[in-house]
């Protein structure tokens, strides 16, 4: 292999494995891998998901003030068991996890409010 393209490789190894590069934090990733679909990354709900299950997209809003009046615990209870159209998620995640999801749409809503 030709000395220049031997630099290129390792700076190519280096970008991609650099932690500057892949720096989403974890629940943020896990949103957006499990909930974003129906309740967008920016956490308002997806119109076509809504159309989808026939639902107003208020219902798929974490950010709005009928989520937010809901205690941390009610709100981690629909995720876990889930509620009408929407699947539970107990199985699939832990305790911990379903928490942290909780405060980190709740900070979606943030500077909104
Ligand atoms: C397949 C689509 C879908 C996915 C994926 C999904 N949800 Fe939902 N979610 C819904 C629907 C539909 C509702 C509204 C249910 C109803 O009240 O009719 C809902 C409602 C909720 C509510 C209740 C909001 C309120 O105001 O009471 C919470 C909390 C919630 N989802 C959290 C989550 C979290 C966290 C995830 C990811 C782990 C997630 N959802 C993934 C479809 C989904």
């Amino acid at each position: 292999m030709n000395k220049r393209y031997l630099v290129y490789f390792a700076l190519a190894v280096v970008a991609v494995t650099s932690p500057a590069w892949s720096a989403e934090d974890p629940i943020q990733a896990l949103y957006n891998q499990k909930c974003a679909s129906c309740h967008g990354k920016d956490g308002k709900g997806t119109a076509s998901m809504a159309k989808m299950f026939k639902v107003d997209i208020a219902l798929l809003d974490l950010t709005d003030k009928a989520t937010l009046d809901k205690k941390d615990d009610v709100l981690d209870g629909i995720t876990a068991k889930g509620v009408a159209k929407m699947p539970g998620y107990e199985t699939k995640l832990k305790p911990e996890q379903i928490k942290a999801l909780t405060a980190y749409f709740r900070s979606l809503a943030k500077p909104k409010r």
